[in-house]
């Protein structure tokens, strides 16, 4: 039978459209596709090619560990490193707002650590403004560290974790002096990598490790000598210090060093999705390669693009964004009321980076909430809800998820006014076409998807003790002036 001329052309078109309609309606997730869409964008599932990071049996992030662990870096003697970022709570505290100097019980960590109520400067919150970053996979950063990237590395050089060496631009600090047109010059006293610049300024901070006594200690160089000449005093030090640098001489940058290889030496990178990038089709379920897909594509094939900003095998492109995730806390002195954040416009003074932070790298985002700048969320469901609607987010946002010590200072319509403001922000932003979150709808199974896929981005080892033990040290390890940070959890077991 012949078929009319008309009709066959007809068909001729509407067959191509109802392959269009399949194609749409049963999208292809094969692990081929999602795999290739992940090299063409440029991943490979490993970020730690070509970059020379340490390992934690090197002598020089084992003397980082002794340090990291030690409250004699506290000039109270009462806050170490690891009081804010543990390895057993995912490189962090568990916390919104940490919790440094003056803890009712220093040696507890994470969820029950409060402050003392005889404490300077105590009103029942927390002093400490950010939720802390964890340590994990430092050696990854490239260009910035902190929400507001006040670590700046001058030369950004890929995989040089901020500098390629004596030739190199150098690493921008807080003790950065400027140049004749306020343009911040390089920190000489900075170090070799970011982590190493960055671990000159806890010390230096009063809330955090610092303390409201010693106040005769004026510049940031007293205090990191004077922590220095009290490490020096004690025999045991200078061995652990000689072992490592044939001299006994015991300086704060000799300290930043070690601090900076032994978190530089937390590399945690091997998780599913590497597995499945390197080909191990099984490696993550059905449902996480949805959710892959979704995180990679862009809007205008229904993906939610979030790979513009949480991009590389890193997930994150180092640069800042204003999301206006809930300001909570007391802030970092900025605003009318100084409750508010400013972000990276602290640092810049510009226009567009008010209210701007720093996108994270989502490696083990399962284990470093909760999350945003300010800790405000306590599911990564709310996060990525938060990304899509911002102004439904936070308009819906439920303070009874903080610790109460957070919002007992009556501040949450302070807090509400100040997020509002870098929502209007965000809008300005949007209209003004700066790079933003996409406006976008998804599914409660959509979400779902993505929050399969982040933890497929998990390494398995920073769930286990067993696996974490070579980064906590135990009795094996000398602790020269019995100053360790033993930490132990809200039932004072150990961590
Ligand atoms: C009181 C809690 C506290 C203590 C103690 C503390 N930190 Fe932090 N740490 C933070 C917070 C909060 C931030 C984020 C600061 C910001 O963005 O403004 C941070 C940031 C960092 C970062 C940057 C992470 C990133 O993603 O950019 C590193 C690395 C780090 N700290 C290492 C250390 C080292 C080393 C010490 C000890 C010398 C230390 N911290 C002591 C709370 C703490
Ligand atoms: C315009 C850039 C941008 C896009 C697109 C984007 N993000 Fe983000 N994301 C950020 C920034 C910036 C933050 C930190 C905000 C803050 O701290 O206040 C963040 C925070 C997060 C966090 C919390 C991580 C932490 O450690 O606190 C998660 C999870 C996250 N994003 C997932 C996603 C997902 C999933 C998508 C896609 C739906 C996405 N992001 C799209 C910039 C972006």
């Amino acid at each position: 039978m012949q078929i009319s001329t008309p009709y066959r052309v007809l068909t001729l078109i509407l067959i191509p459209l109802l392959l269009a309609a399949c194609a749409t309606d049963e999208e292809d997730i094969s692990a081929l596709r999602v795999r290739s869409v992940g090299i063409a964008l440029g991943l490979t599932g490993d970020p730690t090619t070509l970059r020379i990071l340490p390992s934690i049996t090197d002598p020089k992030a084992q003397l980082g560990m002794k340090l990291f662990y030690s409250k004699a870096l506290g000039l109270d003697q009462d806050a170490a490193c690891a009081s804010c970022h543990h390895p057993a709570l995912g490189g962090n505290d568990d916390l919104s707002l940490p919790i440094g100097v003056d803890a009712e019980n220093p040696d507890l960590v994470g969820p029950g650590r409060f402050h003392l109520s005889t404490a300077p400067n105590w009103d029942g919150g927390p002093t400490v403004s950010r939720n802390a970053p964890t340590t994990f996979n430092s050696g990854m950063w490239d260009r910035v560290m902190t929400y507001d990237g006040r670590i700046e590395s001058l030369d950004k050089a890929v995989n040089f974790n901020g500098s390629p060496g004596d030739f190199g631009a150098g690493i921008v600090t807080p003790d950065s002096l400027t140049d004749d047109f306020g343009t911040l010059l390089a920190d000489p006293n900075a170090g070799g990598n970011l982590p190493t610049a960055l671990a000159r300024f806890p010390v230096t901070s009063v809330e955090d490790m610092r303390g409201f006594d010693f106040l005769t200690l004026v510049t940031n160089d007293d205090v990191r000598n004077e922590l220095a000449a009290r490490l020096a005093a004690y025999a045991g030090w200078r061995a652990e210090f000689a072992a490592v640098y044939g001299d006994e001489i015991i300086t704060y940058d000799r300290i930043a060093e070690a601090l900076g290889e032994y978190v530089r030496s937390q590399v945690f990178v091997n998780n599913a999705w590497k597995a499945f990038m390197l080909g191990d089709d099984d490696a993550i379920s059905e449902a996480a390669r949805r959710g892959a897909l979704l995180f990679m594509l862009p809007t205008r094939v229904d993906g939610a693009s979030c790979i513009t900003c949480h991009r590389s095998d890193f997930f994150t492109d180092e640069f800042f964004h204003v999301l206006a995730m809930p300001q909570i806390g007391r802030g970092k002195g900025d605003g009318d009321t100084g409750t508010d954040d400013f972000g990276r416009f602290r640092v810049t003074a510009a226009d567009a980076d008010l209210y701007a932070f720093r996108t994270p790298s989502l490696l083990n985002v399962t284990e470093t909430g909760p999350w945003g700048h300010a800790g405000a969320y306590t599911t990564l469901e709310a996060v990525i809800r938060h990304h899509l609607d911002p102004q439904t987010a936070v308009d819906n946002y439920d303070f009874n998820q903080l610790e109460p010590s957070i919002v007992s200072s009556g501040q949450t319509d302070e807090m509400r006014l100040n997020t509002q403001k870098a929502l209007d922000k965000l809008a300005t932003n949007r209209l003004i076409g700066i790079l933003s979150i996409p406006i976008l709808e998804l599914t409660d199974e959509q979400v779902g998807y993505l929050v399969e896929f982040l933890k497929t981005l998990t390494d398995p080892c920073v769930q286990d003790r067993a696996c974490l033990a070579p980064w906590i040290p135990d009795d094996t390890v000398a602790d020269p002036d019995g100053l360790r940070l033993n930490a132990v959890d809200a039932n004072l077991n150990p961590l």
